[in-house]
């Protein structure tokens, strides 16, 4: 079997976007990872992720091993690529949440066992699997959709706009002045099969969307940047509130990866209200997970 990572979403073709998600539906699962471990190395705090990752390794017979990465002296008390070789002599796949790509990259250069990206500064796929999961139940087919992302271009935005562009839909992105995709991205996004616009005047990108989504102004990493970025990104009118909502499509849906921050660049009545999907996106992060290492462990349907 040949080695896959996945550091991107679009590590994964459209067909393969397509099986990983309906290896998430599978009910019950198989039990690939008996008497198998998971290794999981975090450089950044993690709630949903780790949980999820954890329990979908459970749920596929396995047993996760988590790490801190000032535990394990990442960098410091060993190289990546050194780890990323040792722990392949443990377990079947490893995932790593790390600051820099390049760190998630050069794990890749040693490990012999899968390596899973759980977000770095410029991707976070395990979400976008979990996000495109949660549009599909409860769109049905997403290929024709449109999603408006309002808010910063991060790690969230890049894999979310690449999945969606492997699943057929369309992206539009409306960010303050300075915040918002490279035209490498926008290309990489039309590469992989999406019609993509940015601008700054969120109304544009919402309107008619199916699908409103946002993320924190100040990602993990940035916090000497939160109050310049709280100034720019409110200043300029980035809270999804209820008013912006009304003006995407009928039956518009809510994404946000969370954790989120009421009153920044979510209102509390479009978090909590009834377009949003948060909760359900959330608990789908595990379901997700486990699509995707049956995915890696060589599944096929
Ligand atoms: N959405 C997400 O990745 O959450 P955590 O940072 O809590 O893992
Ligand atoms: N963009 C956020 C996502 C957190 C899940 C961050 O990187 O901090």
């Amino acid at each position: 079997m040949t080695l896959r990572h996945l550091l991107e979403v679009d590590d994964l073709t459209a067909d393969e976007l397509a099986m990983v998600l309906d290896l998430a539906e599978v009910d019950p699962p198989a039990r690939p990872l008996e008497g198998r471990g998971v290794g999981l190395v975090f450089e950044k705090p993690s709630a949903r992720t780790r949980n999820a990752t954890e329990m979908a390794v459970v749920q596929l017979g396995g047993h996760p091993v988590s790490m801190r990465g000032e535990e394990v002296g990442l960098d410091g008390r060993e190289s990546a690529e050194d780890l990323a070789r040792i722990l392949s002599g443990y377990h079947a796949v490893i995932g790593a949440r790390v600051f820099a790509h390049a760190t998630v990259e050069r794990m890749t250069d040693t490990a012999s066992v899968p390596v899973v990206n759980l977000l770095s500064d410029t991707a976070h796929p395990t979400q976008a699997l979990a996000d495109l999961l949660t549009l599909r139940q409860h769109l049905g087919p997403l290929a024709g959709r449109q999603l408006a992302w309002v808010g910063d271009a991060n790690n969230v935005f890049r894999s979310l706009s690449l999945g969606a562009a492997l699943a057929g839909m369309g992206v539009r992105i409306a960010s303050p002045e300075g915040y918002g995709p490279g035209e490498e991205h926008l290309e990489r996004v039309r590469a992989r099969g999406g019609e993509v616009v940015a601008t700054t005047e969120p109304l544009e990108a919402v309107a008619g969307a199916d699908v409103v989504a946002t993320d924190v102004w100040a990602s993990m990493g940035q916090e000497d940047e939160a109050a310049a970025r709280r100034a720019d990104f409110a200043g300029a009118g980035f809270t999804v509130d209820q008013a912006l909502m009304a003006a995407a499509g009928p039956g518009a849906v809510f994404l946000h990866c969370l954790p989120a921050h009421r009153g920044e660049e979510v209102a509390a009545e479009v978090v909590d209200g009834p377009a949003s999907l948060v909760w359900v996106e959330a608990a789908n992060r595990m379901h997700a997970a486990r699509g995707l290492l049956l995915f890696l462990l060589g599944a096929t349907s």
